[in-house]
């Protein structure tokens, strides 16, 4: 008798167990992926990871789904690298600036104007050297990245004053990704920089803990910014792209085929993303100027470049990121 209630008590709970090793906080199966990020329904990258989502599972016949929780609804970037770290979500999509503080090759791109153009970021971006350096050096911190999306040109945007040139940026308080880069990039060019995840950048601005930020044109009309900054200057300091990212061991757990369908879905929704991007930047820049009131500013962005020429010299000659600045401007020369 004690036996077969041994018995009995021990089912379920190795089931469960069993269950367990799906690794999921959210209790989903085993071939239905949980992919976390911090963007409304209605953004470009959100429709990108719904085509990415879409692709897998017709690609796998229905075998494997992706689950999408969006709008930060599972914490902020730098939560979900670690949800997606210790598996409790399979995928995150997330800045490479807020990558930076786990491994610092995704530094370089928070590097400002090392990219000159998006041409140059593309180049870049196609080196499958430069590509296969950063996509699995996380390996061994618990995730690798499958793809990346465009998030365009970054631009300073302020509440309120307007900026010419970089002696502007005269103690002006500008929020920043948690990217040690680019606070001191704000440093270099005369702001005052101030971390803080994206959510929060919205009611800081309103509340004038910061006086400016700096993003791509969807933060004025798909975050609403646009409601509370009334000047976009055109500084184009850098070109940060999102990473999708998944767990490694998850991955490793599908077989050959499988991570090949996922690679692919990767891939073709980064294509995809392409035109639903750049539509996207045209519509959000009219309805930021026509309905928003936003003011466009050109810049001497010349200013600007000559005031970081020192954190290039330092990020070309650091052990630390020495190689990968190498590695990329070799492969945009
Ligand atoms: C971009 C990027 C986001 C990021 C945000 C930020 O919009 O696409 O992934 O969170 O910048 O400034 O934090």
């Amino acid at each position: 008798k004690k036996i077969i209630g041994a018995i009995v008590v021990l089912i379920p709970i190795v089931f469960l167990a069993a269950c367990g090793t799906s690794g999921g906080i959210l209790g989903a199966g085993e071939n239905e992926l949980k992919l976390a990020h911090n963007q409304s329904l209605d953004h470009p990258v959100h429709k990108s990871l719904a085509e990415f989502g879409r692709l897998v599972e017709e690609k796998s016949d229905g075998e494997i789904s992706v689950n999408i929780y969006a709008n930060g609804q599972l914490g902020s970037e730098r939560e979900a690298i670690e949800l997606t770290q210790t598996g409790a979500v399979d995928l995150a999509k997330v800045s490479a600036s807020a990558l930076e503080s786990f491994e610092s090759d995704y530094s370089i791109f928070s590097v400002p104007y090392v990219f000159e153009d998006y041409q140059q970021f593309e180049e870049a971006m196609s080196n499958k050297e430069v590509t296969d350096r950063l996509y699995l050096q996380t390996e061994e911190i618990g995730f690798r990245a499958l793809t990346y999306y465009n998030a365009g040109e970054r631009n300073l945007y302020t509440k309120n004053r307007e900026v010419k040139d970089v002696s502007d940026m005269n103690g002006l308080k500008v929020r920043v990704q948690p990217s040690q880069t680019s606070v001191g990039m704000i440093e270099a060019f005369g702001g005052v920089p101030t971390s803080m995840a994206y959510g929060e950048v919205y009611t800081a601005l309103q509340a004038g803990v910061i006086d400016a930020a700096e993003n791509n044109e969807t933060a004025l009309v798909n975050n609403n910014h646009g409601e509370v900054a009334k000047y976009y200057m055109y500084t184009e300091h850098q070109i940060v792209p999102d990473m999708l990212i998944m767990n490694s061991a998850r991955f490793d757990r599908f077989s050959d085929e499988e991570q090949e369908i996922i690679m692919e879905a990767a891939e073709e929704s980064t294509i995809y993303h392409e035109d639903v991007w750049e539509q996207t930047i045209k519509e959000n820049t009219e309805i930021a100027k026509n309905e928003m009131n936003v003011q466009f500013v050109e810049v001497d962005k010349d200013s600007f470049i000559d005031s970081v020429q020192e954190m290039h010299k330092e990020f070309a000659e650091s052990e630390k990121t020495g190689e990968i600045y190498d590695l990329l401007k070799g492969a945009i020369e």
